[in-house]
């Protein structure tokens, strides 16, 4: 581990105690931190359903844990496979997985291997994030100001970060003076979770609301948005937490460089293009109220998309583990990932 890395990496949202799998609960922070103990696989779809874990790779991770846990308790597991790929549907890093998972239990694998399969799948993670924020923060010229959205922090993975892991990096070698995050309403990913994570590493950071992002980069303090992803399709279009696509069209209009960070884990080289991918609609009392208190009139209706698609011709750099690909098609997609 290098010592940005070490420096920068002391939160950890996923721990596996053996016979269960033990989650800091997103929807409390930053007043509390509590954990969530799940001790079958049905807790574990629950807590992907209700967003205590939460962020593409941490979802593939607990659920890999959600199959140790069926394996452990003799569950039946196509029912548990299924009941865990139905728990989210846009983020591919959990049907990818499962994939792995099923390919495994098709094997012969008992428990404990398949033990072996997530905790392999939780590492890997971890060293995608470490490289990643290498490999995107060289992109950076010294002293710049970035933008982020969401939460892509070790909060969303096994550690470290994605987008937020590139921001780690490139605060530690100089080349990322300010950050500036956005809200992300209405879960406050941004708010909630990345500023939280940004003031325990003593990151120099500001808070904007989302409706500021066009103000902010025509004001000249950000040359780069830099963003996770929940599914990456072939021809490089992205899906994110909504609100990600008018951060790019916003980027493009004031020439700010627009970087997708996102482990080979979320690329479906299966769905050709971001019409094909499912975009998850929550419930509109997640946009009608908050913290349980109702803040719009009675009687109003909501539309609560959670993701959306930002094109490929809007983005700069798609940086993963296994390179980057600088203004991505898919032609180049092809390259890295293969058909
Ligand atoms: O609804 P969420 O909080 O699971 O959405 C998370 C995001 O959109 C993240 O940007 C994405 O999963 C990448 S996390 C490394």
């Amino acid at each position: 581990m290098t010592d940005t890395a070490a420096s920068h990496d002391s939160i950890r949202a996923l721990k596996w105690q053996g016979d269960h799998l033990r989650l800091l609960d997103q929807r409390k922070l930053p007043q509390r931190t509590e954990w969530v103990d799940c001790t079958d696989s049905q807790a574990v779809v629950q807590a992907i359903k209700d967003l205590v874990v939460r962020g593409a790779p941490a979802i593939g991770i607990a659920a890999a844990w959600g199959v140790v846990l069926a394996a452990q308790q003799g569950a039946d597991m196509d029912e548990a496979l299924l009941a865990l790929r139905a728990a989210r549907p846009t983020a591919v890093n959990l049907m990818w997985a499962l994939d792995r998972m099923r390919a495994r239990i098709a094997a012969g694998a008992d428990a404990q291997a398949l033990a072996v399969e997530a905790q392999a799948i939780q590492d890997e993670d971890l060293a995608a994030n470490r490289h990643m924020g290498q490999l995107g923060a060289a992109l950076i010229a010294p002293g710049s100001g970035v933008m982020t959205h969401c939460n892509t922090g070790s909060l969303a993975c096994a550690g470290f970060g994605t987008a937020l892991g590139v921001i780690r990096a490139g605060v530690s070698a100089g080349r990322i003076a300010e950050v500036f995050a956005g809200e992300t309403r209405p879960w406050l990913q941004g708010a909630r979770l990345t500023m939280w994570e940004l003031v325990n590493d003593g990151i120099p950071a500001q808070l904007v609301a989302d409706s500021a992002a066009a103000h902010l980069m025509k004001s000249g303090k950000v040359q780069w948005v830099i963003v996770g992803a929940d599914r990456i399709a072939a021809n490089g279009d992205t899906a994110n937490k909504i609100g990600t696509y008018q951060l790019a069209i916003a980027a493009r209009h004031h020439g700010v460089k627009f970087m997708v960070v996102a482990p080979s884990s979320t690329v479906d080289m299966a769905t050709a293009d971001g019409e094909a991918i499912e975009i998850e609609l929550r419930e509109p009392s997640e946009l009608l109220g908050y913290g349980g208190t109702r803040t719009v009139v009675e009687g109003a209706r909501a539309w609560n998309p959670v993701f959306d698609v930002t094109p490929a011709n809007l983005i700069d750099a798609i940086v993963t583990e296994r390179g980057v690909i600088e203004q991505p098609d898919a032609l180049r997609m092809q390259a890295l990932f293969g058909a």
